[in-house]
């Protein structure tokens, strides 16, 4: 591709509509796909960026069961909330399209119409996995078992999300059917796959020969490992009844396979789009880019591409920058434990700081490596980056101006050799931005940006303006001029990053829209005379409270799936009565608690047993204080050997429940009985 194609088409991966989207999907795809985008608009140059919702596949028909609605209700409401979520992140999507319309039927249909007649694929009848008890072949998601290559126990039917391998149904070893639990039968059905074994010299020299050093290593050494490993036939059809229909004749009953439809969606909503669509997916000099996370790789950069070159008219990404994946607190982003940030909540939450997660986001997207997402950072970046920083240079700016200038651009007169090299280093910043940006290095870019604002509230802190007011007041014109200029190109630099603070700070500042990436590092981007608008906080503190209470509410998210997973202890072995009755177990009364002093767990109680009052140590400090148990009735085992425990003898032993997140409960009377009662 050369350096300067004629239009880009940008893509994000359609996300599956059964579910809300997450902190990970931000940054690992959208949110550097919007980076790109804007980046590309400020640059004047022709761009499509496309997504929409995946709402075919098995997964959708299994949450449809789940919550007993149709899978076209499950798509309506999640392809509702995604869309929304996405705009409220300010994703800048020409189009967010959906699976299930009409131009994409038909479109992903015609494409499979023309392989079909052009002969690109292998017709077969073979025995598939099928489930008796739900009479239903078992595709995809539908089937469970043991992938040959790693072991994980849980690998799906077409991937082991362990190892990331593509698989077929027939490769799992103790297959099960994850609708009924059984194991499946073999039975005969017709299907039709793309060879990918013929297409392996043509990847090898498209991606192994063409696009070493191009493509992130991550990507192309996944996609080489493939390759290398040989590829089988792969099945482009499934026995199900949520797809698009097979469109040729002996094919009823049958839908597209979802991982060949989905893909297709591009250009489907392309096609929605715009009538030109033709140029953006059909012309060399467009530039195509993929972006994906990690577990999409094989998919877009060996199904597809192999489904668009057998077609013949369609060109082919010129790069696939996917990234990994992004941690939450150290444990991995899972929708089924609710162990994520999901986005319509984390507005409701922090509402108008979309910017915040975004910048969050990007400054530690997952770009080479896995990546944590920590409230603790998430703070840390907000108050100690966006707005003691970027914030804080942009106010003293804006205010000094209003208040020595009443909002006027004062004149430069003179430089000195530090206002010169300040220029010059404005002057080189957005080339080494738009570089990196170009380079799908997006943290990097993100991190010159702020180079820039540090750089202007150094210069502010350095020169002291506010200080020299009083002696040199020329002198203040030209420093002022100067963090002007500075604060102009943040508000240009910063959009792709930060959309709806850039917005606002083209406002302070009286910017006209429009104004392009290359008018960005001028020296005179703000004119003498110019006249900016009124300070306003770009950012404000995150307090320790409303961090705290994310870790608290995900500290309980971790209570509450230790407690569904739980397991019930099994009975012990029999005993007989004699044994039982051997146990005298009698309701007393707790007349006095303290701490075991240097024990965590310990209290030293003494109770009124009817028989006696005496000395308990018990191990339930963890969950409850001294002063609130006096006076509780409790059961007590009194004829337990004394024991010595840390130097207090122990004479007996309370009865305590343990429920399944550990915590512990009394075993009470259900009304007040008499000390020294019996319990049998
Ligand atoms: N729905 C898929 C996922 O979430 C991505 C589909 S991307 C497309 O993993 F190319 F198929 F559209
Ligand atoms: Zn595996």
């Amino acid at each position: 591709m050369t350096e300067n194609p004629k239009r880009y088409t940008v893509t994000a991966a359609l996300p599956y509509a059964n579910g809300p989207v997450h902190i990970g999907h931000l940054a690992g795809v959208y949110l550097p796909a919007d980076i790109y985008v804007r980046y590309l608009r400020l640059q004047n140059r022709d761009v499509k960026f496309i997504c929409g919702s995946d709402e075919h596949g098995v997964p959708i028909t299994i949450r449809a069961k789940k919550e007993g609605i149709t899978p076209q209700q499950v798509v309506d409401k999640y392809h509702k909330l995604i869309k929304e979520s996405f705009e409220n992140f300010n994703i800048s999507f020409d189009i967010y399209d959906r699976t299930s319309s009409k131009i994409h039927a038909e479109t992903a249909g015609g494409f499979f119409k023309k392989l079909y007649e052009d002969g690109k694929f292998i017709e077969q009848t073979t025995q598939q996995y099928y489930d008796e008890k739900a009479q239903q072949f078992l595709a995809d998601r539908y089937i469970v078992g043991t992938c040959p290559k790693c072991g994980n126990e849980n690998a799906y039917g077409d991937q082991c999300e362990a190892c990331g391998t593509s698989l077929n149904a027939t490769d799992l070893i103790n297959p099960k059917s994850t609708l009924s639990g059984a194991v499946p039968v073999m039975r005969e059905t017709k299907h039709w796959y793309l060879p990918l074994n013929e297409y392996e010299p043509w990847l090898r020299e498209w991606i192994v020969e063409g696009h070493k050093g191009d493509w992130k290593p991550n990507v192309y050494g996944q996609c080489k490992s493939w390759i290398d490993q040989g590829l089988q036939p792969r099945a482009v059809t499934r026995d199900l009844d949520w797809g698009v229909p097979v469109p040729v004749a002996g094919a009823e009953g049958k839908v597209l396979y979802v991982w060949f439809d989905a893909p297709i969606g591009y250009i489907s909503a392309t096609k929605a789009l715009t009538d030109d669509w033709e140029k953006y997916w059909k012309d060399e000099e467009t530039k195509l880019v993929h972006f994906i996370g990690k577990d999409n790789i094989v998919f877009h950069c060996i199904i597809f591409p192999s489904m668009l070159k057998a077609h013949g008219d369609y060109i082919l990404p010129d790069n696939v920058p996917a990234n990994e994946f992004l941690n939450l607190e150290g444990d991995k982003i899972s929708t089924s434990r609710n162990w994520a940030v999901w986005l319509h909540e984390y507005l409701e939450e922090f509402p108008g700081k979309a910017d915040v997660l975004r910048y969050v986001l990007a400054a530690n997207a997952p770009e080479t490596k896995d990546n944590d997402f920590t409230w603790k950072d998430y703070q840390a970046r907000n108050n100690n980056e966006l707005l003691a920083i970027l914030g804080n240079f942009i106010n003293r700016a804006v205010v000094l101006t209003q208040k020595y200038y009443d909002g006027a651009v004062p004149a430069r007169s003179e430089l000195t050799d530090y206002d010169k090299t300040v220029l010059e280093d404005l002057q080189g910043i957005p080339l080494v931005i738009s570089t990196y940006i170009e380079r799908y290095r997006f943290r990097d870019a993100l991190a010159e940006l702020m180079n820039l604002a540090r750089l202007g509230n150094k210069y502010l802190a350095d020169t002291e303006p506010w200080k020299l007011i009083k002696t040199d007041a020329e002198r203040v014109k030209t420093i002022m001029n100067i963090a002007l200029q500075i604060s102009g190109s943040l508000a240009i630099l910063m959009e792709p990053f930060l959309p709806e603070s850039a917005a606002k700070l083209r406002t302070m500042l009286n910017m006209a829209l429009g104004n392009s990436w290359s008018a960005a590092g001028a020296a005179d981007l703000l004119k003498e005379g110019h006249v900016i608008g009124k300070p306003e906080l770009l950012f404000e503190k995150v307090e320790d409270a409303a961090v705290d209470a994310q870790v608290q509410k995900l500290l309980d998210t971790k209570k509450a799936n230790e407690a569904a997973n739980a397991v019930v202890e099994p009975a012990k072995e029999d005993i007989t009565f004699e044994d039982f009755t051997k146990m005298d177990v009698r309701i007393g009364t707790i007349i006095e608690a303290e701490k075991v002093a240097k024990t965590k767990k310990l209290l030293k109680l003494k109770i009124d047993t009817g028989i006696d009052q005496r000395t308990v140590v018990s191990g339930i400090a963890e969950f409850f204080k001294p002063e609130e148990i006096v006076g509780q009735q409790v059961s007590i085992l009194v004829n337990l050997a004394p024991r010595e425990i840390k130097g207090i003898t122990s004479q007996g032993m309370i009865l305590m429940a343990e429920n399944a997140d550990g915590s512990l409960a009394f075993v009470q009377p259900s009304k007040e009985i008499k000390n020294g009662g019996t319990v049998s």
